[in-house]
Order: C-alpha cells, then sequence, then structure tokens
C-alpha cells in the first residue's frame, strides 16, 4: 500500500520480512526496498526495487496512477536491489525520460538493453522541472557505490538520500517517529549502526566532505527518504549528526569481546577479561562467532572504542571463524579502534600471533602483547586474564583515535 509522506509525493516500495541473508550480510530484522512516486504535472518515478518485488511495487503504483503516465524515471543508485526492476518500469512506460549520472548508465547498460531508451545523464546542481517541483541532483560516488546520486526537491524541502541514511528493517512503521513508538530509540540506533558499520565504514572520509558540500549548498532539509528502513520525518537533523560523528569514528567507551573457541579455553578466558574490563568502568558486549553472523560482530565491533579478538590455535594458525571475521573487517577498512588479542593453545600456538599479523594489515592501532593459555586458563591465568582487562580498559578509557 503507497504511503504519503509529502504531499503528492508518496512511498511505492515493498517491504522484505524474510530477507536476512543480504549479499552475504546478516540482516536479523528484514529490509525494504523504498522507491517514491511523485504526482506531479509530470509524473515521475524515483528508484525502483528489487526484481522479486516488481508486482509490490507496480501493485502500488497502479493504486496512484496508470504506470504508462510515468513521465520521469529518476536512478540514483544501480545496485541490484534498487534497480533490477527498471525493465519492468521501462516496458510499462516505454517513453519515460531516464535521468542517471554518468558512471550509472555505463552500470545500467550491463544489466538492460538500454539503446531504445531516453537517457539523461546528470551531475550535481542539474536540475529538472516537472510542474510545481525541481528536482535537484547530487552525485555521491561511493556513497554507496560509484554511480551514486541524491535528489533533492526543494519545494518540499526533501531529500532522497538512495542507501544514504537506511537501515535494514522490515516494518510497519514508514517514519523514525513511528518506528521509535513501536519499537524504540535505541533500536533504530542499533539497526542505524548496525548498517553504517557494514556498508559504510570504509566511506566515513567521503560521507564527511559529502555532508559538508550539502551544508554549503545550504539545502534546506525538512524530511530524509532513504531506499532502505524507515523515512527521517522527526529526526533529519539527529540522523545528519549521527553520520558526522560515526563518519568522525566516534564510538561508545565500551570493549567488544569477538572471539571463537574449540574446547572452551577461550571461552573461559572471555570471563575474567570482563570482568576485568568491568571493573574499570567500561561496559562490554561479547560476541561469539559461531553463535553470530560475520555482520553482527562487525556492529559490535564498530560500537565499541576497543575490541579484544580471541582465539584458539589450529594448526598453528588462528581459527577459521577468526579469520573470517578479521577478512571481512580489513575490507571495512576500520581505523579510530584500539584492538588487542587473546587465545589458547595446546601444542605450539601461533593463534594470536596470526591475529595480530592480520591486524597489522589494518589501521587500527593495535594493543600488544596479547595474553596466552595453554590448553585451559587455570587460576593464574584468570588473574592474569582479570589483570589483563583493566589494563586494557584503562587505555580504551585514555583512547580518543585520530580525530
Ligand atoms: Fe541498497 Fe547499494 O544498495
Amino acid at each position: 500500500m503507497a504511503v504519503e509522506l509529502k504531499n503528492g509525493i508518496c512511498w511505492v516500495g515493498a517491504v522484505d520480512w524474510s530477507i536476512r541473508d543480504f549479499h552475504g550480510y546478516e540482516t536479523p530484522r528484514g529490509t525494504s526496498y523504498n522507491n517514491y512516486l511523485i504526482m506531479d504535472e509530470q509524473v515521475t518515478l524515483v528508484d525502483t526495487v528489487k526484481h522479486s518485488f516488481v508486482s509490490d511495487m507496480v501493485g502500488n503504483i497502479e493504486r496512484l496512477v496508470d504506470p504508462a503516465k510515468i513521465k520521469n524515471v529518476i536512478v540514483n543508485h544501480i545496485e541490484n536491489d534498487h534497480a533490477t526492476s527498471l525493465g519492468a518500469v521501462m516496458r510499462l512506460a516505454p517513453d519515460a525520460n531516464v535521468y542517471i549520472t554518468e558512471k550509472g548508465k555505463k552500470g545500467i547498460a550491463r544489466f538492460f538493453d538500454i539503446s531504445k531508451w531516453n537517457i539523461n545523464v546528470v551531475k550535481t546542481g542539474d536540475t529538472l522541472n516537472i510542474g510545481g517541483r525541481n528536482l535537484v541532483f547530487l552525485e555521491t560516488p561511493m556513497l554507496h557505490w560509484p554511480d551514486s546520486m541524491m535528489t533533492y526537491i526543494p519545494e518540499d524541502k526533501l531529500l532522497i538520500s538512495q542507501d544514504g541514511f537506511g537501515q535494514h528493517i522490515a516494518s510497519a512503521e514508514r517514519f523514525d517517529d513511528e518506528y521509535i513508538h513501536a519499537h524504540s530509540q535505541a533500536e533504530l540506533d542499533d539497526a542505524v549502526a548496525d548498517y553504517y558499520a557494514n556498508i559504510l565504514m570504509p566511506f566515513g572520509s567521503i560521507i564527511k566532505s559529502k555532508l559538508a558540500e550539502v551544508q554549503k549548498l545550504g539545502l534546506d532539509i525538512e524530511m530524509i527518504a532513504p531506499d532502505h528502513g524507515v523515512i527521517w520525518r522527526k529526526f533529519p537533523q539527529k540522523i545528519v549528526q549521527d553520520y558526522l560523528d560515526m563518519a568522525d569514528g566516534k564510538a561508545d567507551l565500551s570493549v567488544a569481546i569477538i572471539y571463537d573457541t574449540m574446547w572452551r579455553g577461550t571461552e573461559m578466558m572471555t570471563v575474567p577479561l570482563t570482568r576485568g574490563i568491568i571493573d574499570e568502568g567500561v561496559a562490554c558486549r561479547v560476541v561469539k562467532l559461531r553463535a553470530n553472523a560475520r555482520s553482527i560482530a562487525v556492529k559490535e565491533f564498530w560500537k565499541a572504542r576497543g575490541a579484544l579478538i580471541g582465539t584458539p590455535t589450529l594448526n598453528n594458525l588462528m581459527f577459521p571463524t577468526v579469520a573470517s571475521f578479521l577478512a571481512y573487517l580489513r575490507g571495512l577498512k576500520p581505523k579510530n579502534r584500539i584492538v588487542g588479542a587473546f587465545g589458547s593453545y595446546g601444542w605450539g600456538g601461533g593463534g594470536v600471533k596470526n591475529v595480530y599479523e592480520e591486524l597489522g594489515k589494518t589501521a587500527v592501532e593495535v594493543y600488544e602483547p596479547g595474553i596466552e593459555a595453554h590448553y585451559r586458563p587455570d587460576p593464574d591465568d584468570e588473574t592474569k586474564a582479570y589483570e589483563y582487562g583493566r589494563d586494557f580498559a584503562k587505555k580504551v578509557k585514555e583512547y580518543h583515535g585520530q580525530f
């Protein structure tokens, strides 16, 4: 069912309640594919949805207007979750004008035969008058793909922000205040952090410069409508400030312990470690990798100023799930975090050393040495782990990253 967000502008997207694996990224809350229909003199569609939800989108549009009457299609982002229904839309409205960035045009040609489409390449500052409104385009390369752009509508003070400011949430609620009422602010904040950590972490400096550019343009933004999750109608300024803070790498005064274990030796070390951290007044969250998706571990890593990575030794190396997590994390280019390691071994060791080798390939501040126990922690090892937790927490309290 279409939902009006501004007079004559409707959400016509789809809610994906069941998705849990978003191209390898865990989405425990599902997601939504948001797109928007503007009922102006020229009917204009902004973005589409994932191909498997095309009938939801077309049904929503048909309740408002004959899809053949769509005059303009704005393609803010060509990733499959937003553009794989574009072919269906163009079959329904073959004469529509498509507005897209140069990189978007090149990319979309790999998915569809665009030879008969009326394609218009746009760049930052270009405008399109659709009757009572002027759409202003703003290129946002790498947020999230090289092709990306946003569409601003000054008459409605509305920014349609594609992936930016999104969250992977499937919900009955379409707006931030509705979601907070039905769930909680903490739940929404957690979804924002999860999305940012797993998708946008590598692009902090681009986000900062792009937000500065938007501020310089003096755009009056009253509402932000992303292509995933809730629409920011009540708290648009808060989500912009949250993005500025996250782009700066700001984090909670807390430690994330992310570990895996074979015969529980490494796992048993987490107990005195957490006690030491908490006794220093620092919060601590623990994530076992075999019990949680990598993306959950990355979210907890991102939210905390410090992290301890725990691994048993397997064949002189770290445990495979720990290696997988660190490979994923490395691709996200983490920085402004302090990270140590701990673990257990039976024969010759090597797991903790291997963790440090991987951490050394990132820009995090490495806290050395790590701490190890032979087979399983005895009382002496537990005392050492407790003290290690305290020392690490003290360091975390002093650490403020490269801000
Ligand atoms: Fe939601 Fe980059 O796609």
